[in-house]
């Protein structure tokens, strides 16, 4: 059996840069589950359901997106500075999928429990030998329920807001610090509100709260509580 190590929490909560140093550390494939999230979000836009970023007509095409959810075709490229390259039907969405616009149309569709559904084989199938490490917002409580160490990591939405301005700035899009906390906290409540598998940690996680701990910092106190 893979082993699983699940890391969930908010937006900006550094899960992602420490998901891709543990999954190194490890020699651990990786799963990046807000891209497929975020995948799904952009090939619905380019299919036209959404309008102006709400559903057209305020209607929710339940059935075409668990369809879209079960056929789209991705791929993620490894590439020599750890960053994956991300392509959608082949061609490379790696910028665009990080965009804010886009992480508004993932929370959207992530509310569906058809496209959660569709999604989980899926899921589940990055779990391969020798181990995974799982990053997302359910991967310990719905995904992954069996997982041997399971971390919920944690900061202030302000700490998060300005994580994420740098992170943007640094693949060169503009980012407004305001904008971009309000963002976070509208995002974080659909997460945590929503009926359907809501950001929380597992019973058996750790939390940790790294709104004043440096990357190296979380990711060795991460690696003493798997080891242990
Ligand atoms: O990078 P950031 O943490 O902002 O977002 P993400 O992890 O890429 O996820 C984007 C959106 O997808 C989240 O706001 C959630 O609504 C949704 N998501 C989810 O519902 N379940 C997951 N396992 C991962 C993401």
């Amino acid at each position: 059996v893979p082993n699983v190590i699940t890391i969930d929490g908010p937006s900006g909560s550094g899960k992602g840069t420490l998901a891709a140093r543990l999954a190194v550390h490890y020699g651990y494939n990786l799963l990046d589950s807000g891209a497929l999230y975020r995948l799904l979000g952009l090939k619905a836009e380019q299919e036209g359901l959404f309008h102006e970023g709400a559903f057209r007509g305020n209607v929710i095409p339940t059935e075409q997106l668990a369809n879209l959810a079960l056929t789209l075709d991705i791929q993620f490229i490894p590439d020599a500075d750890q960053q994956l390259l991300v392509l959608l039907d082949g061609h490379d969405v790696t910028q665009v999928i990080r965009t804010e616009q886009t992480g508004h149309l993932a929370s959207q569709v992530a509310v569906i429990p058809e496209v959660r559904e569709a999604l989980l084989q899926r899921q589940r199938d990055f779990a391969v030998q020798p181990g995974l490490i799982a990053d997302g917002r359910d991967m310990g409580t719905v995904v992954f329920p069996d997982a041997p160490a399971k971390i919920y990591l944690t900061a202030s939405a302000n700490a998060r807001a300005e994580r994420r301005v740098k992170q943007l700035q640094n693949m060169a899009i503009d980012a407004n610090i305001d904008n971009i906390l309000s963002d976070i906290v509208a995002r974080d409540r659909r997460d945590m509100e929503r009926a359907i598998a809501p950001l929380k940690p597992a019973d058996d996680a750790l939390i940790v709260d790294s709104s004043s701990k440096g990357i190296d910092e979380v990711l060795a106190e991460l690696i003493r509580y798997i080891d242990l």
